[in-house]
């Protein structure tokens, strides 16, 4: 019998690439809460009603890329694509509004699309989110922006372009569709296939065609940002006045379209050039009319999501990192060293230092091998003799200095001794 791989589209993380989520994760902890974010975590599905509701069913995610199925009650699931329709149902279901002013949440974790996969796609994939409801400020929406341009930035990614656009309220968007159907109609057989279809349905997603006669066709398509009304024009202009003032650069892209319906007003994605076809590290934008939409009082909001892989793999390029927290490598050879090493590691660690034992029993030449490659500062050495005598071998690795020492001094010096992980 073969053996089982992972699902299409599914990937395991392992050791050496678990340093980087680790780094991320630890830069949006400390980030997040600083700016009065708090996290939620909302179950991984929910209702396919909530989706089909929230992100609209003519988008290309509800419409072909869920993972609906029944449950043994009978009740149509959805393992959820995206984090913001969940965490919008989870603060009407609670009443947050109810507890006033502006709900700030945070949140980290798998979704699931069910696209081809490709280098920076995937079927399960991770996001790192951020909400903020309750507020139609136009500093809300610089808010966002500036959190994911200082997370990169704390990431040491600073080489990502911010794409800017307006989608206008719902009545901004109707006569804009109309200008785009107006003006596609005409070349309707010349569009592709999927444009084709979107013309009635979805037309303002034929900007987002990779087709290229499609988007020859586009180019002179109306824009956008004739088509916002006062209101819509007024929030926008401030929104770029803001961010101009916090020196966040940014280029007007009246072609961005989220390929999520909520969306009203702001639209922003960050790209990357080196991340190839998938070059959205991540976006979002506005969402105005998602909490009454969902059955909650009329809320205005507005957030993003980050994708998570596609950061990683910007992360591996700049710098490597690796996820040792060794300070010890602990070698030993004989029954009575051997169990005198179980100790002794044991001890160590009580004292907060990063201790690794060598269980191979092998000749002690290829447990120093281990050690080199163990990320560790020192070994320690045990033989019988040594065990029987109270003492320990101390070899420092880099410089191969060497030392004997009683364990009972060992153990009262270790700190200054040993530790490196923290200076690390
Ligand atoms: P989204 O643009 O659909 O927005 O997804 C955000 C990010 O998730 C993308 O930019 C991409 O980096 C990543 N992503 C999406 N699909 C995949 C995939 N199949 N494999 C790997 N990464 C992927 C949203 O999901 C909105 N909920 C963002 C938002 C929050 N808007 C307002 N608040």
């Amino acid at each position: 019998m073969g053996s089982i791989q992972a699902s299409r589209g599914t990937r395991d993380i392992l050791a050496d690439e678990i340093a980087y989520w680790q780094r991320l994760e630890a830069v949006a902890r400390t980030l997040l809460p600083q700016a009065a974010y708090q996290e939620i975590r909302t179950p991984l599905f929910e209702q396919t009603d909530l989706f089909e509701r929230g992100i609209g069913e003519a988008t290309d995610v509800v419409g072909k890329e869920m993972y609906t199925f029944e449950d043994r009650g009978g009740r149509s699931l959805t393992l959820r694509p995206e984090g913001t329709a969940g965490v919008v149902r989870a603060y009407i279901e609670h009443g947050l509004q109810a507890q006033g002013g502006v709900q700030r949440l945070w949140y980290l974790g798998p979704m699931f699309r069910y696209e081809r996969p490709q280098a920076g796609r995937q079927r399960q994939f991770h996001q790192l989110g951020i909400e903020v409801i309750g507020s139609r400020d136009p500093r809300a929406d610089v808010e966002v922006i500036a959190l994911f341009n200082d997370f990169l930035t704390q990431l040491g990614i600073t080489d990502l372009s911010l794409e800017l656009n307006s989608v206008g309220n719902p009545e901004d968007r109707q006569r804009y569709r109309a200008a785009l159907v107006d003006y596609f109609t005409p070349y309707q057989q010349e569009l592709d296939a999927d444009s084709q279809d979107r013309l009635s349905r979805n037309p303002l997603r034929i900007l987002d065609s990779k087709d290229p006669r499609t988007q020859a066709i586009a180019v002179a398509a109306p824009s956008i940002l004739d088509y916002l009304g006062p209101d819509s024009k007024v929030h926008f202009d401030q929104v770029q006045a803001l961010l101009s003032d916090l020196d966040i650069g940014y280029r007007l892209n009246p072609r961005l379209v989220r390929g999520l319906d909520y969306y009203t007003h702001t639209a922003f994605e960050f790209q990357s050039g080196a991340l190839g076809a998938q070059s959205a590290v991540g976006g979002g934008g506005r969402y105005d009319g998602l909490v009454s939409e969902l059955g909650g009082p009329a809320t205005p909001a507005v957030g993003w999501a980050i994708g998570l892989e596609r950061l990683v793999l910007l992360l591996q390029r700049l710098q490597p990192l690796s996820a040792t927290e060794i300070d010890v490598y602990i070698i030993s050879k004989g029954s009575l060293a051997e169990a005198n090493a179980l100790k002794l590691a044991r001890q160590l660690r009580q004292q907060g230092l990063g201790v690794e034992l060598d269980l191979s029993s092998s000749a002690f030449s290829k447990q120093f091998k281990r050690a080199d490659r163990s990320g560790a500062s020192v070994a320690l050495v045990l033989g019988d003799e040594e065990t029987q005598a109270g003492t320990v071998q101390i070899k420092w690795l880099k410089s191969g200095e060497q030392r004997t020492l009683a364990q009972t001094q060992l153990l009262t010096e270790a700190q200054s001794l040993f530790r490196t992980s923290s200076e690390a």
